[in-house]
């Protein structure tokens, strides 16, 4: 089993990067290593130009990201970590893969409708054709699975048909030059909505630094955080039914369920009838005592550049070496 997932850069991380995607890539190493299987996770910054961005916020947050995925768990001996633009192979792979994909299946792609809209001569060539590089980054290693939500089925479909009509064309049957990847669906990622509405995720965008716990906050604005998080004046109810049309407690709720491991329902068995006043801070202090160590670690690699460095490139090493015989394979078929 070999697994392969990207991630964009961004920069300003909190609680629902945590809980809504770093956790589960850590989960996902521990379970596939586990089974002697392996885990290649990459930074998208190849992906990160395709839309209007800023050069030196792309290069501060393909670093940050880094450092939150090694602060909360991704094991750069276990797992191989890496950034996109330190190995060629994948822009090389693309252009390779252009030869193959028609313009019909792109044209098909509803994230390319959804994100050109009505400007679509504006629109940059790369995010036309950036499904091609989705297709790139998991065929040149030969995954087998790959963890794809609602929104990137689509994408993994064009990589499977790029790969069967590249195999059919130029390869024989006994000796094909890609493997075809399944699909994978995550474990349902948590929502984490703002601490001020509970009806708004909680982002990186909101103005108000009270909205949501950083990945860099210490355990005095945490607990501050929390005890200022909105709420409402009713006890929480014993039954997950009891706060259906209330957001914010559920959000509370459903936050320390995600750090603790357990389900809403033991949360409630064990809070229900209890007012904010005293589940606040077992709350706070479940935040503080999970994030203290994620945060101390975050905080020292961030400052740490060498570090960095040294873990990003080490990773581009070992995957080059996993996606050069393909690349060498790809070039061979088509005659280059
Ligand atoms: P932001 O909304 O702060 O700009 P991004 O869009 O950069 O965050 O998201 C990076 C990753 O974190 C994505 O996988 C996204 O699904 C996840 N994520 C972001 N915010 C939340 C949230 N509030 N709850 C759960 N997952 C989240
Ligand atoms: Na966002």
């Amino acid at each position: 089993m070999r697994i392969v997932s990207g991630i964009q850069p961004t920069g300003n991380l909190h609680l629902g990067n945590y809980l809504g995607a770093i956790r589960n890539w850590v989960a996902m190493q521990d379970e596939v290593s586990a089974s002697g299987g392996q885990c290649l996770f990459f930074l998208a910054d190849l992906h990160a130009i395709s839309m209007p961005h800023d050069p030196a916020v792309l290069t501060a947050s393909t670093r940050e990201m880094v450092a939150a995925l090694v602060a909360c768990g991704v094991d750069p001996d276990r797992s191989i970590l890496f950034n996109q633009a330190q190995v060629p192979a994948h822009a090389e792979l693309q252009w390779l893969l252009n030869g193959t994909a028609r313009m019909g299946w792109l044209n098909r792609m509803t994230q390319w409708k959804d994100k050109a809209g009505k400007n679509r001569e504006g629109a940059s060539v790369a995010l036309f054709t950036y499904p091609v590089l989705q297709a790139a980054d998991v065929l040149l290693y030969q995954a087998t699975h790959v963890p794809v939500g609602e929104d990137q089925k689509q994408h993994l479909e064009l990589a499977r048909d790029i790969a069967q009509k590249f195999n059919n064309d130029f390869a024989s049957e006994e000796a094909p030059v890609f493997t075809l990847p399944d699909p994978i669906i995550p474990p349902d990622a948590a929502r984490i909505m703002s601490l001020r509405d509970g009806t708004a995720k909680m982002s990186k965008s909101d103005p108000s630094d009270m909205s949501r716990i950083n990945l860099t906050d210490d355990a005095d604005t945490i607990m501050k955080k929390v005890k200022k998080a909105k709420t409402d004046p009713e006890p929480l109810p014993s039954e997950p039914k009891g706060l259906g049309d209330r957001a914010e407690a559920a959000n509370l709720v459903g936050i320390y369920a995600a750090l603790t491991g357990s389900s809403v329902e033991q949360v409630l068995r064990d809070f229900g009838g209890e007012g904010f006043g005293k589940f606040k801070p077992a709350l706070g202090e479940v935040l503080v005592e999970r994030l203290a160590p994620i945060n101390a670690r975050f905080v020292e690699l961030k400052g740490d550049g060498e570090a960095l460095d040294a873990i990003l490139a080490k990773g581009a090493w070992k995957a080059r070496e996993i996606a050069i015989p393909t690349l060498d394979a790809a070039y061979k078929a088509l005659g280059l």
